[in-house]
């Protein structure tokens, strides 16, 4: 990475169409904000880049869901993302648009420029047109049966429950989500990225960086595995940026070409200087994503700048995994989610809690959870126990015995030295984490270096040494706020705001990332400014606050999802079943019936066969053992010559699997009744 002039550094345009969750802060813009904060704290020429991704198919969708325009949605969520970024700290050196006319301008010359070379292939295929609507549909807009999984509700780009990549022809029984239709088969002319013919190059660059992280390299390697084919860069949709051919009327680029094209028109819209950040083979190019963008800015964008000629590569695409919220996937549909404007609002001024607990726990290599709980603890017994308590105990001592001056340091014990030796390598050590994107690892040491000064205020007890040793407690005040001017500075990528607020507190002007590891950052005699608090400690009321919201706010928007509550029973109606506890002891599969298996249940009362029609969800080696809730009463009936003697309960999720309704407390006895 030295050897780079100039760094470009881009985070994933979010698309306008919807506001900013904590998965994506985790995802992509806190890691990038972290490492460009480092980089100019270096002192290094970067440029920051993002902005809205206001085309494709998500924004039209959200239009009609909203009964508005496409324009009216991206004007709005634009300004709501822009403010967000900006309240939470994330410091782009531009925030722009592709709805921008400079955006349309370059997108619309970056295709020409490969029409004209001749990259493209021109092609007639049939894609999925609604004859109710009168339109072609795109990806997005057409749902049927993942042929993979068996999903019923896939889209024609991706099935989101198993994760396959899908293209509409895929798709078992579509039906058009404009109107509900079944669409049929039309041929349309587009023009494709011959990806097929730049296989050998792609493969050559991804080869070129195993330094990759290894989530990005493998899924790389496994799209080259299974052959690259070419591409529509054009669709037939009337939102976006118009393709610039006579023939193509009705067209705009595919949503996938002109987003990363909004990096480079985004940079032009900042600098005259644009160029060097994207021509200049001493620039070194970083796109922060998450996992879903990995094939894009890896495999296609790629492909796009080969083919243009004149650009560089990425050389990383550090992206990271997802973050679940509570033990769930964050699901903007369902409204579970924790909405970073929200969050501002609530927590006022408490970006930096955030913004810790984001980092400390980044789904960098798996797909990580974010708890209320954890949010809590985090703040509770890391931010204000280790962290706060050190710079407040240092202030504190400071103002009461030396009145807020910088004590000189007199004599240095030998502890004393080990600890300064030990200062010296933070700043390399938590350099060296952010520049292989390790975040997580870096805030780990900056913790340590919390913990550490800690350490020497306990060992040394400058509140007892002081009436008998007061030179003593000069050094040592004097050590632990060189300490906290270090903090200042290393903590400033990942919490700027707590950042100002200490160099407020040291009286000092924010110092560079080369100052730290020094102790002679703060001189003799200088004032110190009003001892604060850095963190406060945050109650249970709110934490409870923000999962009843949760869960409130989800039952609400999940409520359409649900099937209707059933016809009122009485007492006496529920009296007549007889479920109780049981445990299956034994299951096979049923020949000729591939939705059943055949079980055998110890029900406490007897030991009996139950027909299941579960064995699309559970394997019989899986569920024996397993104890369940079971329909005892039920008459007999035959399934496929076997005799059913009850059912067992099953609950239907969202996909329409079916799970266990079992009883969780391991003290359950087969035999009990369930009521
Ligand atoms: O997945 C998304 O949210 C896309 N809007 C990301 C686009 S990144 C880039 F290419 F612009
Ligand atoms: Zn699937």
């Amino acid at each position: 990475m030295t050897s780079f002039k100039r760094h470009t550094v881009t985070a994933a345009l979010p698309y306008a169409n919807g506001g900013l969750h904590i998965g994506h802060i985790a995802g992509c813009y806190l890691p990038a904000d972290i490492y460009v904060r480092y980089l100019r704290l270096k002192g290094r020429d970067v440029v920051f880049i993002c902005g809205s991704d206001e085309h494709g198919v998500p924004i039209t969708i959200r239009a009609r869901k909203e009964n508005s325009t496409p324009q009216e949605i991206v004007d709005k969520y634009h300004s709501l993302m822009k403010r967000t970024f900006e309240e939470f700290g994330i410091a782009f050196s531009i925030y722009s648009r592709t709805s921008s006319p400079v955006h349309h301008k370059t997108a619309s010359d970056f295709f020409l420029k490969l029409y004209d070379k001749g990259v493209f292939t021109e092609s007639v295929t049939e894609q999925y047109y609604d004859e109710k609507v009168g339109q072609f549909l795109a990806d997005r807009y057409i749902t049927g049966t993942c042929p993979n999984c068996g999903n019923p509700n896939a889209y024609g780009d991706q099935c989101e429950r198993c994760g396959t990549s899908l293209s509409p022809l895929d798709l078992k029984d579509p039906v058009s989500a404009l109107s509900g239709e079944k669409p049929v088969l039309r041929a349309t002319k587009n023009w494709f990225l011959p990806l097929d013919k730049l296989q050998p190059q792609i493969e050559a660059y991804i080869n070129s960086h195993p330094d990759w992280k290894p989530n990005v390299f493998g899924q790389c390697k496994s799209w080259l595995n299974q052959g690259l084919q070419p591409r529509a860069m054009t669709r037939d949709l009337d939102w976006g940026v118009k393709v610039p051919l006579p023939d193509a009327e009705g067209k705009v680029l595919y949503v996938w070409f002109d987003a990363p094209i909004g990096y480079i028109s985004a940079t032009k819209e900042l600098t005259k200087d644009w160029e060097k950040y994207w021509k200049d083979k001493e620039t070194r190019l970083v796109h922060f994503i998450g996992k879903d963008n990995i094939v894009f800015h890896c495999i296609i964008f790629p492909g796009m700048l080969m083919s243009e000629g004149e650009y560089i590569l990425p050389d990383n695409v550090p992206a990271n995994e997802f973050l679940n919220l509570e033990g769930e996937k964050i699901s903007t549909s369902r409204n579970w989610a924790v909405w970073v404007h929200e969050y501002l609002e609530e927590f006022p001024g408490k970006q930096d809690v955030l913004r810790y607990v984001l980092c400390a726990n980044a789904p960098e290599t798996k797909d990580n959870d974010f708890t209320w709980k954890d949010f809590q603890t985090r703040n509770n017994s890391e931010l204000v126990a280790i962290l706060g308590n050190f710079v407040h105990r240092t202030n504190i001592l400071t103002k009461k015995y030396f009145d807020g001056k910088v004590p000189a340091a007199l004599e240095y014990e030998k502890s004393d030295l080990f600890l300064m030796e030990e200062l010296s390598r933070y700043p390399k050590k938590i350099a060296d984490a952010i520049e292989t994107f390790h975040f997580r690892e870096a805030l780990a040491e900056l913790m340590n270096l919390a913990r550490m000064g800690n350490k020497y205020l306990a060992d040394n007890e400058p509140w007892k040494a002081f009436a008998t040793n007061p030179k003593r407690v000069q050094t040592v005040l004097n050590i632990s706020l060189q300490i906290c001017a270090n903090l200042s500075v290393l903590m400033r990528p990942f919490m700027p705001f707590t950042s100002d607020k200490l160099c407020h507190l040291l009286n000092i002007a924010p110092l560079n990332w080369d100052a730290a590891g020094k102790t002679d950052m703060l001189h003799e005699g200088h004032q110190l400014g009003e001892p604060t608090m850095l963190f406060e400690k945050i109650e249970d009321e709110p934490i409870q606050k923000q999962i009843d919201k949760l869960r409130q706010l989800s039952v609400i928007s999940n409520q359409s999802s649900v099937n209707p509550q059933k016809p009122t029973i009485t007492f006496e109606d529920f009296e007549k079943m007889d479920i109780r506890v049981g445990t299956i002891v034994a299951a096979e599969k049923v020949k000729g019936a591939d939705k059943l298996l055949k079980l055998t249940v110890n029900t406490g009362i007897d030991v009996r066969t139950v027909v299941s029609g579960i064995a699309k969800y559970h394997s019989p080696e899986d569920i024996v053992g397993k104890q369940v809730s079971l329909l005892v009463n039920l008459a007999p009936r035959k399934l496929k010559g076997i005799e059913s003697q009850g059912m067992i309960l099953m609950a239907e999720n969202a996909d329409g699997k079916l799970i266990f309704v079992a009883p969780t407390d391991s003290n359950a006895e087969n035999g009990s009744i369930v009521k």
